[in-house]
C-alpha cells in the first residue's frame, strides 16, 4: 500500500545498499551496508544435485540457514551456516564423517583450499571447537573474504580451516559479539565495521518464512521491505546479568501466550524469563513446566524419547499463534511457523519447542516470525513482526535512526484469522483451561541419537555450543554456548 509515503521515513537511511548479487560484482564504492540473501537448506536452486540430493534437503526443510561467502585470491564460493549463538566463522567440514545425504549436502557448500589462494596467510594456531554433537579442529587463517551480493573485500580477516571435524557438514559463520567480548580477535562482524564496509557494528536478519524459503541478513543496515511500523528496541541483558554469563543476545522475555483460531488469548503461567536468540538453533528450547503447557494445548501429552512432541499436522493450516511478548513488542509466531514438518510417508510434525533446563533460547521457530536487528553498538535488539513485501536493503549511518525507521509493509503476513489486531496477553489466566487447540493427536515416536546438551563456560572464545541430531527428523541443530549457528527444522 503507501508505499510511498513510508518511503520518506527512510530517508534515514543514508545509502541504499546495491542490489542483487548479478549487479554487485561491478559496483566498487563503499556504501555503508552488505545484504547476503540466505539460503534455507530446503532451496534446491543452490543446493540441488543431479543424484538426489534434493530430496533429502528437502528432509530438512526448515532446519537450517546459510549465507554465501567467497575466500581467497581468486575468490572461492563456500556456504556457511549462520548463527548468532557463536562468535567464530570456520570452514571446511570432512564430509567423510557424515553419511549419505549429509554427505552430499556436505560436499556441496564448498571447500576453501588455502593453497589455492595467494592472499591465504596461516597463523599456526589451532584449537577445537566443540558443540553438543560434532566438533572441528581448526587452524587459523587469514584471508580476504569477499561477499556475494557485494562489491566489498574484508581483507585479512581471521577464522579457522577445519583439520578434522565430526558430524559438521558446513562450517558455521558465527556472529555474536566479537573481540572484547567473547573472541580475543577480531571477528566478522567486528572486520565489516573496522574495515568500513559498514558505518554501524549491527546487522539484522530476517529468516524468512517456510513458504518464502529465503531470507536476508544486511550487515550495517536494515530492510524496510521484511516489517511494518517501528522496531521496538529491547536491552540486551549484560553477560555478567545473564543466566550462563555468557555475551549472547539474552533479552527479557515478559510471557508467552497461545491465541487459538478464533479464540481467546491465554497467557502461560512463568513464562516471564530472560531468553537469548540463537539462530544457530533449529528450535526454541523452554523450561519443561512451560513446554509441556504448550505441548498439551497443541494436543501433545509427553515428549517422545528425543524430548520432540509430536502434533496433529493438521495444527499446520489453523490460524493460530503462539505469542511471545517483550517490552513493547509481541512476535505471533503461526503455528505453521512453529511446527517442523518432516516430509515422511506419512508426513511427521512435532512442536518446535523442546523442554531444557540448561538453555533457554529462542531459536528459528521464532526467529522466522520475527525482523530483527542484533544491534552491537548499543547492546539492543530491536525487534518486530516479520512480514514481506519485497526488498529493500539500506545503509544505516547512525544506530539511533532506527528509533525512526519505519517498515514499509501494509501489514503483516502473520496477522492470522482470529489473531489480528489482537491485544497484549491479558494478565490471567488458568493453566486448568480446556486445550486451545483442536486437535486428534497420536503419540507415535522418531527416534535417533540423543540429547546432550553440552554446557557452555567459555569466557573467551568459541566453543562449548550444543546441538543435538536426529537422523529421522533430518537435522536439528541447537547450537547453545558459546559458538553456534545453524537452523534446520
Ligand atoms: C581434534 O584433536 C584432538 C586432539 O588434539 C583429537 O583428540 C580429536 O579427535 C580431534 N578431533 C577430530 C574431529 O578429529
Ligand atoms: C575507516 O574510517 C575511519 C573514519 O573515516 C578512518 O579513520 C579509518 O582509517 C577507516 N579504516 C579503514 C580500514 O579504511
Ligand atoms: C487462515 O487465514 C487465511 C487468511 O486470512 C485464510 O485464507 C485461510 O483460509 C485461513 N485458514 C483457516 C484454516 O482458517
Ligand atoms: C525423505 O523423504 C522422502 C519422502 O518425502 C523419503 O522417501 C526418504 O526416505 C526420506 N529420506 C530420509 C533420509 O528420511
Amino acid at each position: 500500500m503507501a508505499q510511498s509515503f513510508f518511503y520518506s521515513t527512510s530517508l534515514l537511511l543514508i545509502a541504499l545498499c546495491f542490489g542483487h548479487a548479478a549487479v554487485l560484482q561491478q559496483t566498487t564504492h563503499d556504501v555503508g551496508c552488505v545484504h547476503l540473501p540466505i539460503v534455507h537448506s530446503t532451496n534446491v536452486n543452490y543446493f540441488s544435485s543431479k543424484r538426489g540430493v534434493q530430496l533429502q534437503l528437502a528432509n530438512r526443510s526448515d532446519v537450517a540457514y546459510y549465507a554465501q561467502l567467497s575466500i581467497g585470491t581468486p575468490p572461492q564460493p563456500v556456504f556457511v551456516q549462520l548463527d548468532t549463538g557463536s562468535f567464530e566463522l570456520w570452514v571446511n567440514p570432512d564430509c567423510t564423517t557424515v553419511s549419505g545425504a549429509d554427505a552430499l549436502f556436505c560436499e556441496r557448500v564448498g571447500q576453501y583450499e588455502t593453497t589455492r589462494s595467494s592472499t591465504a596467510a596461516s597463523l599456526g594456531t589451532s584449537r577445537t571447537l566443540r558443540y553438543g554433537i560434532g566438533s572441528a579442529n581448526i587452524t587459523y587463517f587469514t584471508d580476504t573474504i569477499t561477499l556475494a551480493g557485494s562489491p566489498m573485500a574484508l581483507r585479512g580477516v581471521q577464522f579457522g580451516v577445519a583439520t578434522a571435524s565430526e558430524d559438521a557438514f558446513s562450517g558455521i559463520l558465527g556472529i555474536g559479539y566479537g573481540k572484547g567480548y567473547a573472541t580475543k580477535y577480531l571477528n566478522f562482524v567486528d572486520q565489516l565495521r573496522v574495515q568500513n564496509v559498514t558505518k554501524v557494528k549491527a546487522y539484522t536478519l530476517a529468516l524468512g518464512s517456510k513458504d518464502s524459503r529465503e531470507g536476508v541478513i544486511v550487515f550495517g543496515g536494515i530492510d524496510t521491505s521484511k516489517f511494518a511500523g517501528s522496531l521496538t528496541k529491547l536491552p540486551i541483558i549484560p553477560a555478567a546479568d545473564s543466566p550462563d554469563r555468557v555475551p549472547r543476545f539474552w533479552v527479557d522475555m515478559k510471557s508467552v501466550s497461545i491465541t487459538p483460531p478464533n479464540g481467546v488469548n491465554r497467557v502461560y503461567p512463568s513464562s516471564n524469563a530472560p531468553v537469548f536468540l540463537d539462530s544457530g538453533s533449529t528450535m526454541t528450547l523452554l523450561p519443561q513446566s512451560l513446554t509441556a503447557a504448550i505441548a498439551k494445548d497443541f494436543g501433545a501429552q509427553a515428549p517422545d524419547s528425543n524430548g520432540f512432541y509430536r502434533i496433529d499436522c493438521g495444527l499446520t493450516t489453523v490460524n493460530g499463534t503462539v505469542d511471545f511478548a517483550f517490552d513493547g513488542v509481541t512476535i505471533k509466531v503461526p503455528y505453521k511457523e512453529l511446527t517442523r514438518e518432516v516430509p515422511s510417508d506419512p508426513p511427521a510434525c512435532f512442536l518446535g519447542i523442546m523442554a531444557s533446563e540448561k538453555f533457554t533460547l529462542l531459536g528459528d521457530t521464532f526467529l522466522r516470525s520475527a525482523y530483527t536487528v542484533f544491534d552491537l553498538e548499543t547492546d539492543s535488539i530491536w525487534m518486530t513482526q516479520a512480514t514481506s513485501c519485497g526488498s529493500s536493503p539500506a545503509a544505516l549511518n547512525n544506530i539511533q535512526d532506527l528509533s525512526a525507521v519505519t517498515g514499509v509493509c501494509g501489514r503483516t503476513e502473520s496477522a492470522v484469522d482470529g489473531t489480528s489486531g489482537t491485544a497484549l496477553p491479558s494478565p490471567a489466566a488458568d493453566p486448568a483451561d480446556a486445550a486451545a487447540v483442536p486437535t486428534t493427536n497420536a503419540g507415535v515416536r522418531a527416534s535417533g541419537t540423543s540429547s546432550s546438551q553440552g554446557s557452555s563456560g567459555p569466557t573467551t572464545t568459541t566453543s562449548g555450543a550444543s546441538r543435538r541430531s536426529w537422523s529421522e527428523m533430518g537435522l536439528v541443530w541447537i547450537l547453545g554456548a558459546v559458538a553456534g549457528l545453524h537452523l534446520f527444522i
